[in-house]
């Protein structure tokens, strides 16, 4: 039920009943950049448990809050906290909230998150655009009968994040004074980080970057035909990189050094997208 049709128009008139504005750009917005919330203008704040069928939050740190409003002018909708299956919910649970983004009129979105660095070439506080990903998840938010209404039955993935969005990062990134990497993001299901010999194989299969998100996101999101940039923030250099364990602290101490960098990204990209 929570995936129908019914419910994404359920929820997305629950949404529309409480805001005016029409978002033409989805943001979910990984560890550290939450803040942005605040740059929101003209912003309506929606609790998760609020609206219908939409499943509400577990981790703490994440809020369970929508925001409608306007950034440098143009109409977003952004999710204060994401959903992610380490927390115990289906692919297509932690998806709906893209659907409903969707249904109110959202054309491109925006996902960022925290990742751990497979490429050895990389530094925690590098900013990875995503190429492309690889879903290790064993799992797809599609799996089960399709409904025509939502997309096709076999989506094409050939360019799950956008060409165009990707070059338009890379330009703004330059033109504020730093430089972007571009690779792979595996998403896996966590919760635990990867052992040294996971990162090994991650490696092998041409993964650049590690993360236990986005990609049942943006599974849906080209389901429905939305137009996706990902970004991902190199928080640490992956298991057995590094002599040294991996921690929520490091993450959280790398995104927070990054934020302004990655703030200012975010915030000349979306006027453009
Ligand atoms: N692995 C998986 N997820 C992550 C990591 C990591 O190293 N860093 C931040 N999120």
């Amino acid at each position: 039920m929570t995936n129908s049709n019914q419910a994404i128009k359920e929820a997305a008139a629950y949404i529309n009943s409480k805001s005016n504005i029409i978002p033409e750009v989805g943001l979910i917005l990984g560890s550290g950049l939450g803040i942005l919330a605040e740059l929101i203008e003209n912003g309506v704040t929606i609790s998760y448990q609020d609206i219908p069928h939409f499943p509400v939050s577990t981790v703490e740190g994440h809020e369970g809050e929508l925001l409608l409003g306007t950034i440098k002018g143009r109409a977003v909708v952004m999710m204060k906290g994401r959903f992610h299956m380490y927390e115990g919910y289906g692919p297509e649970t932690t998806a709906f909230p893209v659907r409903v983004m969707n249904e109110l009129g959202v054309k491109s979105l925006l996902v960022t998150n925290a990742a751990g660095g497979v490429n050895t070439t990389y530094e925690p506080g590098d900013l990875m655009l995503i190429s492309d990903h690889l879903n290790m998840t064993g799992t797809n938010p599609l799996i089960g009968p399709n409904d025509a209404d939502l997309g096709v039955r076999f989506p094409d993935m050939s360019q799950a994040y956008s060409r165009r969005l990707r070059a338009l990062a890379k330009e703004t990134a330059q033109s504020r004074g730093f430089d972007v990497q571009e690779g792979v993001y595996a998403g896996l299901l966590g919760p635990t980080y990867e052992t040294p010999a996971e990162i090994v194989m991650l490696r092998a299969i041409g993964a650049d970057a590690v993360g236990m998100s986005t990609v049942s996101e943006v599974i849906v999101a080209r389901h429905a035909g939305l137009e996706v940039l990902g970004i991902s923030c190199i928080s640490n250099m992956a298991a057995g990189i590094l002599d040294q364990p991996l921690s929520h602290g490091e993450v959280m101490e790398t995104t927070e050094r990054v934020r302004e960098k990655f703030l200012g990204l975010v915030l000349d990209v979306i006027p453009q997208m």
